[in-house]
This record gives C-alpha cells, sequence and structure tokens, in this order.
C-alpha cells in the first residue's frame, strides 16, 4: 500500500460547475435533513472526475463547505479510500490488487510489469498515458488476479496480456473488459461444468 498524503503541488482553487453543482444538490436531497454528510463519498468522486482523475486540496475543501462538514472529517474520508487519487495521475490509473487471492495467482508478475514498465507507485510516465497503484481486494478474486484501469475491471491477468492490453490501452485502441482469458464473466474456465443437459436443467428448475 503507498503512503496516503496529499501532492506538494496544488491548484490555486476548486469549485463544481453548474453542472456539477446541480448534480451535487441532486445526492445531498437523497439524504434526510441534518444528513448531506452522507454524500460525502458521491460528491468526492465527481470532484476527482471534474479535476481530471484526482482530489486536489482545494476539491476536498469545497466539498466539506457544500457538505457543512469540518475539513478534517472530509480528508479522512479522501485519505482511507483508495479510489481517491491524492496526486495527478495517467491517463490510465492502473490499480492492481495485491490481496492474497490474487498474489497467490500472480498478482507479483503483474506488479513487476508495472515497475517495469510505468516506475513507482504515483509515478505519471513522460507520455502521460499511465500511472499505477497496488490496492487491496476490489472483489473480483473468483477471476484473480485482477486490475482496475480507470472505472473498469480486467481480469484473468497474466503478464502477457496484460502487457497487451497496456499496449492497446497507449495506443488508442479497443480493449476487452472483464476476463481476459476466454471466460464468460465468472463461469468455470473452459464453459459450464453442471447442468450441461438443457433438457434436465430446464426440469430442474420447474421442479
Ligand atoms: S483478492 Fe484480488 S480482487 Fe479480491
Amino acid at each position: 500500500m503507498a503512503v496516503r498524503r496529499l501532492a506538494e503541488i496544488q491548484p490555486a482553487d476548486f469549485a463544481f460547475t453548474a453542472e456539477n453543482l446541480t448534480w451535487a444538490n441532486a445526492q445531498i436531497a437523497k439524504y434526510p435533513a441534518g444528513r448531506q454528510a452522507s454524500a460525502v463519498i458521491p460528491l468526492l468522486w465527481r470532484a476527482q472526475k471534474q479535476a481530471g482523475g484526482w482530489l486536489p486540496r482545494k476539491a476536498i475543501e469545497h466539498v466539506a463547505e457544500i457538505l457543512s462538514m469540518a475539513n478534517i472529517r472530509v480528508l479522512e474520508v479522501a485519505t482511507f479510500y483508495t479510489m481517491f487519487n491524492l496526486a495527478p495521475v495517467g491517463r490510465h490509473h492502473v490499480q492492481v490488487c495485491g490481496t492474497t487471492p490474487c498474489m497467490l495467482r500472480g498478482a507479483g508478475e503483474i506488479i513487476d510489469h508495472c515497475h517495469e514498465r510505468i516506475g513507482e507507485q504515483f509515478h505519471v510516465t513522460a507520455d502521460g498515458n499511465f500511472s499505477w497503484v497496488e490496492v487491496e481486494c476490489l472483489g473480483a478474486c473468483v477471476n484473480a488476479p485482477m486490475a482496475q484501469i480507470n472505472d473498469d475491471f480486467y481480469e484473468d491477468l497474466t503478464r502477457e496480456n496484460f502487457t497487451q492490453l497496456l499496449d492497446n490501452l497507449a495506443a488508442g485502441k479497443p480493449v476487452k473488459v472483464g476476463p481476459q482469458i476466454d471466460r464468460q464473466f465468472s463461469a468455470p474456465v473452459g464453459g459450464e461444468t453442471t447442468l450441461t443437459d438443457g433438457q434436465a436443467s430446464s426440469a430442474n428448475r420447474q421442479s
């Protein structure tokens, strides 16, 4: 897990666009009076999107002001969750799961490749294409090892298909989200192993 601290170089200010402020107010309205702080995560997420993939200090303070929260309370949330980036990231920000099931299935090789190709965690490559960080379980252990790149999951990674994936992203080519091998969602590798008889399956479902 990388150290989580705010970037040294910060923009002078931040404010939601009119469109995002309207969206933020709609989120806040979902909660009872006095509970507006419950909207802190969606507002931080929106602020991160607006700021280009990371959360400047001023964005954290802006969200605190909108929600009538102490800055430190919003800072606590922003620094706790790895979904919030505290420094600028690349166009493709890679979050590699380094928790036990992924490690047992080869995440170490994916992490090694990130070191070799991108550099240290949160380093942005010279072309601005990539940054990476190791994170805890992202909930796709069944298809370990996996990584989240921007908003999408990429699973069943190997050094080879991960290299190809990054090559395609860098080249702006279309990529396949989800399993990177011949697997449908989280179904067994190689296809179904149960209820393979269509009639029997249908009869079982009706009984
Ligand atoms: S351990 Fe990697 S997604 Fe859960």
